[in-house]
């Protein structure tokens, strides 16, 4: 990674007039990223091999997003405890 191109990666662009936001932006994302897939599951019934992607500005499915979210069901419902 630390050899990587500074330029291989730009949705923030790059430079001196590159995003001020970047880490912030970077951090939100994660931070909403986990906490979805902490509460809800998320399949497909197309096997990701079978994913059809279109490279653009964005990486997108080229046959759009056919997924299933269903919540996941918490330790209160379960019965589950942690133990030490
Ligand atoms: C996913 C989120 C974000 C993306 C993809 C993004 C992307 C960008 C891009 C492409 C630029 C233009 C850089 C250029 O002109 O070369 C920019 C500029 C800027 N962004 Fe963001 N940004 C994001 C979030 C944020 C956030 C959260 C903040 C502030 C908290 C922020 C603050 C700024 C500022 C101040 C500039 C202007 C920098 C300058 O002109 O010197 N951005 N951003």
């Amino acid at each position: 990674m630390r050899q990587r191109n500074p330029y291989a990666f730009i949705p923030f662009s790059a430079g001196p007039r590159s995003c001020l936001g970047r880490k912030y932006a970077m951090l939100k994302m994660k931070i909403l990223l986990s906490t979805i897939l902490r509460k809800y599951r998320i399949t497909s019934d197309v096997a990701y091999q079978n994913f059809s992607l279109l490279a653009e500005i964005t990486l997108k499915r080229g046959d759009g997003f056919n997924i299933k979210i269903e919540p996941r069901k918490t330790a209160s419902q379960t019965g589950d405890t942690i133990s030490s």
